[in-house]
C-alpha cells in the first residue's frame, strides 16, 4: 500500500484482528480515596504535601469514577470502543499493602467488570498504575526485596477474584517512569532520590514483573498476559561521535533497561555502564528469574527527544535539547514535541525482539488547552494527532511491525500526576468543578472511526 502524507487510514486497513480501545488508571480517574476501607497510596501522601503538584491540585476527587463508573462505561459504548483498560488500586483491596483484605475493594472492582461485560466491553486490567499502598512504602517500598512478594501476593489475590472474568492482564505500567520520577529525581510518589534507591528499585521491580507474569500464568493459564513499557525515540542533536554515543545511552536507559531482562537478555549493561550498580542487589537465579514469556508487549510511546553529549549529568553523561529549544512546530501541554514517526520507529526497534511476540500500542495520546465554548470542545490537533500516530502505526505495521492494537490515553481528562489537571488528555472533556463530561471532537472522530456502518 502506498501511504503518502494525505493518506488517513480508516479502521478497515489494520484488519479484522486489530484491537481498538481506552486506557486509563485507578489513581488518575477514581477518586474516593478513602472510601469503603481503602488504605492510603504513596500518590495520595504525596499529593498531600505542598508544592509536589502544580497548583497542589490532588486526585481526592480526580473524575470521580469510583461513584460515577456506569456514566463512563456507557460513554465508552457509546464511542463504540470495544476494549477498555483500567488499573486496579492495591490499597483498596489490601489497605496494609499485604495481608487483611477489604471486600468492599473486591465488590467494587467486581461491579466494575460486570458492568463492562454485561455492556459488551472488553476489560484490560493492568495490576499496577503506581499506585503502591503507603503502607510499603513505609518498610522502603520497591527499594525493599520484600516487595517482590508484597506484589505477588497482590496479583494472586487479583488473578483469584477477577480471573474468571478478565482474559487481558498488564503486570507493571512503565517502570522507567515511575522508578525514574519516584525513586531518583523525586519529582513522582514516593519523592525517593538518589541512585542506589533508584538501583534497587530498578532490580525490585523487574524481579516483580517476571514473577507477576508466572503468578497469572500458573493460575489462568488462558489469560492473555502483557506488561507495558513507556518507550521514547532517541536521536543524537549531531553527527558527532559524542553525540551518537550519547544518545545511545539515553535510549538504553529509557527503551531497554527494563525490557531487555524480561526477555532474557539481562540488563544492558555493556551500553549504559551505570547500571553496573544493580548487580550489588542481584542474588544467584535472579537473572533468569527476571524472564518471563509475555503474550505481548504494550508499547506506549508519546514523542522523540533530541540528545547531546553532556559531562555535567551524572551516570549518563547526556542531555536533552527540549523541544522548546529546537522551536518545534507543535508542542502539546506537556511540552512534548508531536512527532508521529517516533512511534513507528519505537514498534520497528522493539518488533527487532526476537522474543517479542506481539505488541499493543498500550497508550498514545495527547494533552491540548481544550476548552468548553457552547457546550463542544474542538481539539482538532487531538484528532489530527491520533489519526498521524496510526498512519504511522499502519506505515510500520506494512513494514513488518508486529503491533496488534491500539488505546487511546485517555477516556476522559484527569489527574496527570505532577501536572495535576493541567494537562487535559482525555476524548471526554471534564469540567472538574461539576463533573460534567462533553465529548470533544477527537472522541465523536474516534466513534465514527471505530464505526461498523459509517
Ligand atoms: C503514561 C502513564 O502511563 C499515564 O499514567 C500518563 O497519564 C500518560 N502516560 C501521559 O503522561
Amino acid at each position: 500500500m502506498d501511504i503518502n502524507n494525505a493518506f488517513t487510514p480508516d479502521k478497515s486497513h489494520f484488519g479484522d484482528d486489530f484491537l481498538w480501545g481506552v486506557s486509563t488508571a485507578a489513581f488518575q480517574i477514581e477518586g474516593s480515596h478513602d472510601a469503603d476501607g481503602k488504605g492510603l497510596s504513596i500518590w495520595d501522601v504525596f499529593t498531600a504535601k505542598k508544592g509536589r503538584i502544580k497548583s497542589n491540585h490532588h486526585a481526592r476527587t480526580a473524575c470521580n469514577f469510583y461513584a460515577s463508573y456506569q456514566t463512563d462505561i456507557n460513554l465508552i459504548s457509546e464511542l463504540n470502543i470495544p476494549n477498555f483498560r483500567f488499573s486496579i488500586s492495591w490499597s483498596r483491596l489490601l489497605p496494609n499493602g499485604t495481608g487483611e483484605v477489604n471486600q468492599a475493594g473486591i465488590d467494587y472492582y467486581n461491579n466494575l467488570i460486570d458492568y463492562m461485560t454485561s455492556q459488551g466491553i472488553e476489560p484490560w486490567v493492568t495490576l499496577y498504575h503506581w499506585d503502591l499502598p503507603h503502607a510499603l512504602e513505609l518498610k522502603g517500598g520497591w527499594t525493599n526485596r520484600e516487595s517482590i512478594s508484597w506484589f505477588t501476593e497482590f496479583t494472586e489475590l487479583c488473578a483469584r477474584h477477577f480471573g474468571d472474568r478478565v482474559k487481558n492482564w498488564m503486570v507493571m505500567n512503565e517502570p522507567s517512569v515511575f522508578t525514574g520520577a519516584g525513586y531518583f529525581l523525586g519529582i513522582h510518589a514516593p519523592g525517593k532520590r538518589g541512585i542506589s534507591n533508584y538501583a534497587k528499585a530498578v532490580h525490585h521491580v523487574t524481579m516483580a514483573t517476571a514473577a507477576g507474569g508466572r503468578i497469572l500464568r500458573n493460575l489462568l493459564p488462558e489469560a492473555n498476559i502483557g506488561t507495558t513499557f513507556s518507550c521514547t525515540y532517541i536521536e543524537p542533536a549531531s553527527d558527532k561521535r559524542k553525540d551518537i554515543a550519547a544518545a545511545k545511552r539515553v535510549d538504553t536507559l529509557l527503551n531497554r533497561t527494563f525490557i531487555e531482562p524480561i526477555l532474557g537478555m539481562g540488563y544492558p549493561q555493556e551500553d549504559l555502564p551505570v547500571l553496573n550498580k544493580l548487580n550489588k542487589y542481584m542474588l544467584p537465579g535472579d537473572r533468569e528469574n527476571m524472564a518471563f514469556d509475555f503474550d505481548f508487549i504494550g508499547l506506549q510511546c508519546y514523542t522523540r527527544e533530541v540528545v547531546r553529549s553532556s559531562m555535567l549529568t551524572p551516570y549518563i553523561g547526556a542531555s536533552l535539547v527540549t523541544a522548546q529549544k529546537r522551536k518545534v512546530p507543535l508542542l502539546t501541554e506537556m511540552k512534548w514535541e508531536v512527532y508521529p514517526p517516533a512511534i513507528s520507529n519505537m514498534l520497528k526497534q522493539f518488533s527487532k525482539y526476537e522474543n517479542i511476540k506481539k505488541i499493543i500500542v498500550t497508550e498514545n495520546g495527547a494533552a491540548f488547552p481544550d476548552t468548553l465554548i457552547n457546550g463542544e470542545v474542538k481539539d482538532t490537533e487531538r484528532k489530527q494527532y491520533i489519526q498521524d500516530h496510526l498512519t504511522e502505526i499502519l506505515r510500520a505495521k506494512n513494514e513488518g511491525a508486529k503491533v496488534d492494537g491500539y488505546f487511546v490515553w485517555s477516556l476522559t481528562d484527569n489527574f496527570e500526576w505532577a501536572e495535576g489537571y493541567h494537562a487535559r488528555f482525555g476524548l471526554i472533556h471534564i469540567d472538574f468543578d461539576t463533573q460534567q463530561r462533553t465529548i470533544k471532537q477527537s472522541g465523536h472522530w474516534y466513534r465514527q472511526f471505530l464505526a461498523d456502518e459509517k
